[in-house]
């Protein structure tokens, strides 16, 4: 049995794709800055500030899905989130990467998360692709540091798969859950003009994704994980509205008023453009959930939200 060890396993995503990997057969540990043990799996701890990693972790493993990083949109960006937000995702590579070569091990995959912010807080008609280059803006930064330390584990003859991920749709998602109890309260509204676009991903289709990464040997590169159905943040607010059978007038938030509360941040909610998944799907991947209503009614077609969360 081959072995996958998930970094930032205990997320949103990490979650999910351990079950995933677990019906697929893989035996799957998790990598965690916590020493509380994850249910079912094995766990081992890092700590990436005093450069500690358990050397069983990577003695046994075939496989790393690098997925850790605080998260981008839970606090303010001070410089020093900035900084955490950059280290938690760069200096967690090269910890891992340094251990390889220390150890003389290598891995039949590296495949590490990345976002779609790669392309830049913008809103135009531009679709952008893989080979387009990172923006000059603090997400665009960190995608391209992040990338960056992944693509060093070309040097050690491993294959290297990059996954620039669009918002995941998922019933824990904490932002959906917000919008959600929003428009239950009749008060969901789009955002800044809410011609912005919003590229998303069902969290099922993400983890077929990095299923494929790990067993499609002819994966390499970056690849964006984005749903072809893109709509702008208006339309995407009017959807859940309407799957939600609630009712959607309130006015748009203004973007001064975002801006004010979370700073810089909100650029990332008010700015976006589409992406394409032209490249994913020519290596032969088909999104079990393309479009965006569909998508939608499979997340709402179970009890959760029936509990007025
Ligand atoms: N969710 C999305 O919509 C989305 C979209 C695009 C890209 N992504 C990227 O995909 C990855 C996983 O996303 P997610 O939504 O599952 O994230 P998440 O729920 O925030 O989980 C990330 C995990 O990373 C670990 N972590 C947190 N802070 C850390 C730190 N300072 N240093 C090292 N590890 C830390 C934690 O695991 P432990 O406590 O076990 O260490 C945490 O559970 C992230 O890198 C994220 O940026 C997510």
């Amino acid at each position: 049995m081959e072995t996958v060890l998930i970094t930032g396993g205990s997320g949103l995503i990490g979650k999910h794709l351990c079950i995933r990997l677990k019906e697929r057969g893989f035996n799957v540990c998790i990598l965690s800055t916590s020493k509380q043990k994850a249910e079912g799996l094995t766990t081992y701890f890092w700590d990436i500030n005093k450069k500690i990693i358990e050397k069983k972790a990577i003695e046994n493993t075939d496989y790393i899905i690098h997925l850790a990083g605080a998260n981008i949109g839970e606090k303010r960006w001070t410089t020093k989130r900035k900084q955490l937000i950059i280290d938690s995702r760069v200096k967690s590579g090269e910890l891992i990467f340094n251990a390889l070569k220390e150890n003389n091990k290598t891995l039949k995959a590296f495949v590490s998360a990345s976002a779609v912010g790669y392309y830049g807080a913008v809103t135009s008609d531009k679709i952008f692709i893989e080979t387009d280059q990172a923006a000059n803006d603090f997400l665009g930064e960190t995608c391209r540091l992040w990338e960056q330390s992944a693509d060093r584990f070309n040097e050690l003859g491993i294959r290297t798969v990059k996954i620039r991920t669009g918002v995941v749709l998922a019933q824990q998602d904490r932002a959906l859950i917000k919008m959600i109890t929003q428009i239950k309260f009749g008060i969901g509204s789009a955002l800044g003009n809410g011609k912005q676009y919003l590229p998303w991903i069902h969290i099922e289709d993400l983890c077929q994704i990095y299923i494929k990464a790990i067993e499609d040997k002819q994966m390499n590169g970056p690849y964006n994980a984005a749903a072809p159905d893109i709509r702008t943040n208006s339309e995407f607010t009017r959807v859940l509205a309407r799957t939600l059978n609630k009712p959607f007038w309130f006015p748009n938030i203004p973007a001064f008023i975002l801006k004010l509360l979370f700073g810089e941040m909100a650029d990332v909610i008010l700015k976006g453009s589409r992406v394409s998944c032209a490249k994913i799907t020519a290596a032969n991947f088909t999104f079990k959930f393309p479009n965006l209503e569909n998508a939608l009614n499979d997340l709402f077609n179970t009890s959760w939200l029936n509990t007025d969360k």
